[in-house]
């Protein structure tokens, strides 16, 4: 057998991803734990719980599982309602738990990179108008000051908010986040007063931090007419893709106009990165219909044969990755992949998932794009907002009950990749042999390997 290998540069960042209230467990004073008591929000009445307990100190156990399988950065976020439990009251104790569990990484090699926001609001903040609310911006701003002011010794990548695209759309259009709106103006109101926040949030560690890099995590959703020869659904999928992937991006890039915004925000705004958090899961086909208009007269379909997640959430689709790096490469901006993984209880699918989907990092890495690290969503399986327990996206299962993890097979693929900063053919004929051929051609099994003449 042929053996080939492709190597990442040195330095590389590979790791995993989590966010406070999915593995913290007893975020008890955010809008997300009132909203899992409300029946029919969550999938099978599930709750957060004590999600993976690691306010309760697990933290510990699964950061040496990470360090032990050759990890070398985690992303983590902080729960806003922890640390500013009452509007302008800050617990200093919280502050202490999170510095102690950030030096906890570093001890283990994982270097940390931290969001300021992730999907989860204080009760009070909701109760007070919530992401609708301009003066939010004001408020999340003096948070990250307190906030990074408590943690830049151990800290110098911060990523603001989140997919403020997802948020906006998931709480204010598709009413599947608190506080449950339907309303697609309301989200683009959110989407803008996120921007300022972002924006303020930027300059802000700035001057508490000058040499910190400050970026945010952006979702991009690869989305294609289901049939290319069909003029209104290019239309639709463009139109959408503009909306859901490029207005915020550009916003924070540039500052030019393009939906409504106050000419000040844009002013703020303008070049509020220094290095682009990409999120890539799956890409969708749109096909027309006209009893869409909310939707912009479009559906999202996989096409028929996609490779489906046991749910048929995420359809591997890793060609879209390499979309979503040419669209992140536009920005001209360091990249880390903040994001990327499939849910999969059975792990049938995810070693071809992240053979596939690295080696299209590979591809890009090649051509000497600014690629910084990948952050696998995630280690231990934890509670997946409104899908809840439903959705297995660790690289070890959890049983919440008992707390008990359960090492994947893809926790051996992505350890290897991880130690050896590559990926070998070995690897793939080992975990994902069905993708052998597509990934090192003419190295599986049966075929001739090629002899040099002699
Ligand atoms: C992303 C979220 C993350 C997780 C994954 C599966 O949109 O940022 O918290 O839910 O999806």
């Amino acid at each position: 057998m042929i053996r080939a290998f492709h190597t990442f540069p040195r330095g590389f960042l590979w790791g995993t991803g989590t966010a406070a209230h999915q593995v913290e467990g007893d975020n008890r004073a955010n809008d997300w734990w009132a909203w899992e008591q409300q029946p029919g929000r969550i999938v099978n009445g599930d709750r957060s719980g004590k999600a993976c307990d690691w306010w309760g100190g697990r933290w510990q156990e699964d950061l040496d599982r990470a360090a032990a399988d050759g990890q070398n950065a985690h992303r983590l976020s902080l729960e806003w309602s922890r640390l500013e439990p009452e509007p302008g009251r800050w617990d200093a104790s919280v502050l202490e738990a999170y510095r102690t569990m950030l030096q906890g990484a570093r001890e283990r090699g994982l270097l940390p990179l931290v969001t300021l926001h992730h999907f989860t609001n204080p009760a009070w903040l909701a109760d007070s108008g919530g992401w609708l609310e301009p003066a939010t911006a004001e408020r999340f701003a003096a948070f990250v000051r307190r906030a990074v002011d408590g943690l830049k010794d151990l800290v110098d990548t911060w990523f603001t908010i989140n997919e403020p695209n997802v948020y906006a759309y998931a709480a204010y259009s598709a009413g599947a986040f608190p506080p449950g709106e339907k309303d697609f103006g309301k989200a683009l109101r959110v989407m803008s007063v996120m921007i300022r926040a972002h924006a303020m949030a930027y300059h802000v560690i700035h001057e508490a931090q000058p040499q910190a890099q400050v970026g945010l995590a952006h979702n991009y959703r690869g989305m294609q007419a289901a049939h290319r020869w069909h003029p209104l659904e290019r239309a639709s999928a463009a139109i959408r893709s503009t909306i859901f992937n490029d207005r915020l991006a550009q916003a924070v890039y540039d500052g030019r106009l393009r939906f409504p915004l106050p000419r000040e925000t844009l002013a703020l705004a303008a070049r509020t990165q220094d290095f682009i958090g990409l999120n890539y899961y799956t890409t969708e086909n749109v096909s027309f219909d006209l009893r869409a208009s909310g939707e912009l007269f479009g559906r999202s379909v996989y096409p028929a044969g996609s490779d489906l997640s046991p749910s048929a959430f995420v359809a591997n689709r890793p060609e879209g990755f390499w979309q979503a790096l040419r669209w992140a490469r536009q920005f001209r901006l360091p990249i880390v992949i903040s994001e990327n993984g499939i849910d999969d209880a059975t792990d049938g699918v995810r070693p071809r998932y992240l053979a596939c989907h690295l080696r299209q990092l590979w591809r890009a890495v090649n051509f000497n794009w600014n690629v910084r690290g990948y952050l696998h969503w995630t280690l231990v399986d934890n509670f997946e907002w409104e899908r809840g327990w439903s959705q297995r996206f660790g690289l070890w299962a959890l049983d919440p009950l008992t707390q008990a993890r359960t090492r994947r097979p893809s926790a051996d693929l992505y350890a290897k990749i991880c130690k050896s900063n590559g990926l070998s053919s070995e690897m793939v004929a080992q975990h994902a042999p069905e993708v052998l051929d597509d990934l090192f051609p003419g190295s599986g099994p049966g075929r001739v390997a090629f002899e040099p003449p002699v």
